[in-house]
């Protein structure tokens, strides 16, 4: 039977992930979808020993990838902005679907991104987006649908809360910390957003995007980063009851929106004060179904690997079902979006 071919832009940590969870599940994924998923084209500039990419076609051109005829989906795993959004309109353009773990790509420029996917009827699916290898767009959009949003809070950023917990808890310092961090795969590649609430900020656009049915305003989120937060204040918060956590809130307000990410003092009794290290958590209140709470580890290599080789399943399904029936993993296209202040 003809695979589903899949074309992996960017061998990083997530990258890395991917390949090993495609290849290691493959058997399992084939059977998810009814066939097999090959990897048939790499974009990167130099081999990564944590994954074999033996036989697999590289170029280190990622706009390869892009105009390959072979592909039927291109998953965009080299971060940032600038490279990342011309090689997913190139792809969008080419008639490629589209899987992304790229939350600044879709906080800032997923409107656009969106628009030219439906007017080209491909879809462009990103769970990775947020919260690592925790289900939450799928459970939002999904599992969710039936309820109206009061708010959505969690903790969203892995390096931020694993700074503060082994600040808190080993008394180490930021500095340290921030570079294990780093070390691990967890941090982006500019640490300054994770640790100034960019990252959070960008997270949360997307999760009110979907919670409450707006279009991606990362420019209204009210943004404040752990950077300033010291020993100190994490010991005084202690000897309170309290735990400090870097929380991103999306709140309806009754008047719109409200999207803020700042450090928080949690009793220490509340669920969320025990997410600690790497792991995230995302409480969501529905009208219906009442207070929920998600949890997972929010950033490394194979639970966002996870989350990346979900959509890439969820599309191949989509494509292996008769292509009239297919349907956009999260309904996310732009005219499904109404306007509401924020
Ligand atoms: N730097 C991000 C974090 C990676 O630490 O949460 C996962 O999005």
């Amino acid at each position: 039977m003809k695979p589903v071919k899949v074309g992996i832009a960017g061998l990083g940590t997530v990258g890395s992930g991917t390949v090993n969870v495609l290849q290691r599940n493959a058997q399992e994924i084939a059977r998810r979808i009814g066939r097999p998923i090959e990897i048939a084209h790499i974009g990167a500039r130099r081999p990564n020993p944590a994954c074999n990419i033996e036989g697999i076609r590289v170029s280190a051109d990622v706009f390869e990838l892009a105009r390959d005829p072979e592909l039927d989906i291109l998953v965009e795993l080299i971060g940032g902005t600038t490279t990342a959004r011309e090689l997913v309109l190139a792809a969008i353009d080419n008639g490629k679907h589209i899987v992304t773990a790229n939350k600044a790509l879709i906080a800032e420029h997923g409107n656009a991104i969106f628009r030219a996917a439906h007017e080209r009827g491909v879809d462009v699916a990103f769970e990775a987006s947020v919260a690592g290898g925790i289900p939450i767009l799928k459970a939002l959009g999904e599992g969710l649908a039936a309820n109206q949003i009061k708010w959505v809070a969690g903790i969203i950023n892995g390096t931020g809360n694993f700074i503060l917990t082994e600040m808190r808890d080993k008394g180490r310092d930021f500095a340290s910390v921030l570079k294990e961090a780093q070390a691990l795969g967890y941090a982006e590649a500019d640490p300054t957003f994770d640790v100034e609430g960019i990252d959070a900020a960008h997270k949360l656009t997307i999760l009110a995007s979907i919670a409450f049915g707006i279009p991606l305003q990362f420019s209204k989120v009210y943004t404040e980063g752990i950077s300033q937060i010291t020993a100190e204040d994490i010991k005084a918060a202690d000897y309170f009851g309290y735990c400090v956590k870097h929380l991103g809130i999306a709140k309806d307000t009754g008047n719109g929106v409200e999207l803020r990410v700042h450090p928080t003092l949690i009793p220490k009794e509340v669920l969320l004060a025990s997410v600690n290290g790497v792991m995230n958590a995302v409480m969501v209140d529905g009208d219906a179904v009442g207070p929920t709470l998600f949890y997972g580890a929010g950033a490394g290599s194979e639970p966002t690997a996870s989350a990346v080789v979900a959509d890439v399943i969820e599309l191949g399904r989509a494509l292996t079902i008769d292509h009239d029936e297919r349907v956009p993993y999260l309904g996310f296209h732009a005219e499904a979006m109404s306007e509401v202040p924020v």
